[in-house]
């Protein structure tokens, strides 16, 4: 199956009323559990690089290795997603590479790293979507500034900083005309999250259910929802890690949020947890094994097992087979045409 519009994929999780996680890659490994959770789930899916993994596993490496997962994989949708984009050019290069959404993080500047005014982040997402709209690609922009990571893309600091006010992101959403919308309600990169289990009180799920009720129509998008499990962290731990207590986002509040107009969920951490915890133990057990194909084989089942778990949790499992892709030419025939719509429904306050 050719890769697919991810406006595609949250539109029909919509209509099904759940959430399709994006699940991001450096690798091969990456993608190849990520394929195998979703083959034994029956799942459509979002493949995301950041900025970092592009640059790591260089461009054509990594989108070749996309192209044999949808060549492998003809039962399973995937759009391939560049996450956090920082500037209009690199959103522009993804699409051109053939990434079929991409996210124009205008909430930070071009640094990954200051927070941007409101009407900087307006004039850079809408850009994009002119740029993206006519070549059937989705648009991702974000509203509010999410917290943590201080040496990749992220502002650092709490998750509670810049929590994102429902009126702009209505007036956001208006003004650009993007397809999903990442929005700050305390969550934040990283395995860092809270020092606590969060409650309602720490994860502004009442910011998240206000802005879905004046945009019901609005695909609402999740970043920083590693849940960071601790059974994960004690791997990791038990096989010489030094991570410090910590929790993420627990699942039954992304379950919230997809009852509330959540459809992509962004996970990272969780499957980077996975991996070095299976290949710690390999190293820790078995001291004399040098072939790589003894720690990532176990690294790759164990990132499966946490991408299969989240895929049934968000509720995509078994949905792959529910319809056919749009070819993206089509899709940009809609945008066009008004079929696909741009302009969000807005309910009084
Ligand atoms: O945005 C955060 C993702 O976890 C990607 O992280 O920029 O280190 O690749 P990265
Ligand atoms: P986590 O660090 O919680 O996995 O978040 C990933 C993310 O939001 C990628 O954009
Ligand atoms: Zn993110």
């Amino acid at each position: 199956m050719p890769l697919v519009s991810m406006r595609q994929l949250l539109d029909e999780a919509a209509k099904g009323g759940y959430g399709v996680g994006a699940f991001n890659v450096n690798d091969m490994e990456q993608i190849q559990a990520i394929m195998a959770a979703a083959k034994e789930t029956k799942s459509p899916v979002i493949v995301q690089a950041s900025r970092g993994a592009r640059a790591f596993a260089e461009d054509l490496y990594l989108f070749k290795l996309i192209q044999a997962a949808a060549e492998l994989n003809p039962d399973i949708p995937i759009a391939m997603h560049q996450d956090h984009g920082n500037s209009f050019e690199t959103c522009k290069s993804a699409i051109e590479l053939g990434y079929t959404s991409v996210m124009m993080d205008g909430s930070l500047k071009t640094d990954g790293k200051t927070p941007s005014t409101f009407e900087e982040n307006v004039e850079v997402t809408r850009r994009v979507v002119e740029y993206a709209h006519p070549r059937g690609v989705t648009v991702e922009g974000e509203i509010g500034v999410l917290g943590g990571v201080e040496d990749g893309h992220g502002a650092g600091g709490s998750g509670l900083d810049h929590i994102t006010d429902p009126d702009q992101a209505v007036e956001f959403a208006e003004r650009t005309g993007v397809d999903a919308l990442a929005i700050a309600i305390g969550t934040s990169h990283g395995a860092y999250k809270f020092t606590k289990k969060p409650d309602g009180s720490v994860l502004k799920m009442d910011v998240l259910i206000a802005i879905h009720k004046r945009l019901p129509n609005t695909h609402l998008v999740m970043h920083g929802s590693s849940s960071v499990p601790k059974d994960l962290q004690d791997v990791i731990n038990q096989y010489g890690g030094k991570l410090k207590e910590t929790w993420g986002v627990p699942v039954e509040e992304i379950q919230l949020g997809i009852r509330n107009g959540v459809r992509k969920i962004n996970v990272d951490t969780d499957n980077r947890l996975a991996i070095t915890g299976a290949i710690r133990k390999v190293f820790a057990e078995s001291p004399e094994k040098f072939d790589p194909r003894d720690y990532l084989k176990p690294a790759r089942e164990a990132m499966q097992k946490v991408v299969a778990l989240r895929m049934t949790q968000f509720g995509q499992a078994g949905h792959a087979g529910d319809y056919s892709p749009i070819p993206i030419t089509e899709i940009a025939k809609g945008y066009a045409d008004g079929s696909l719509v741009t302009r969000p429904l807005v309910a009084a306050k």
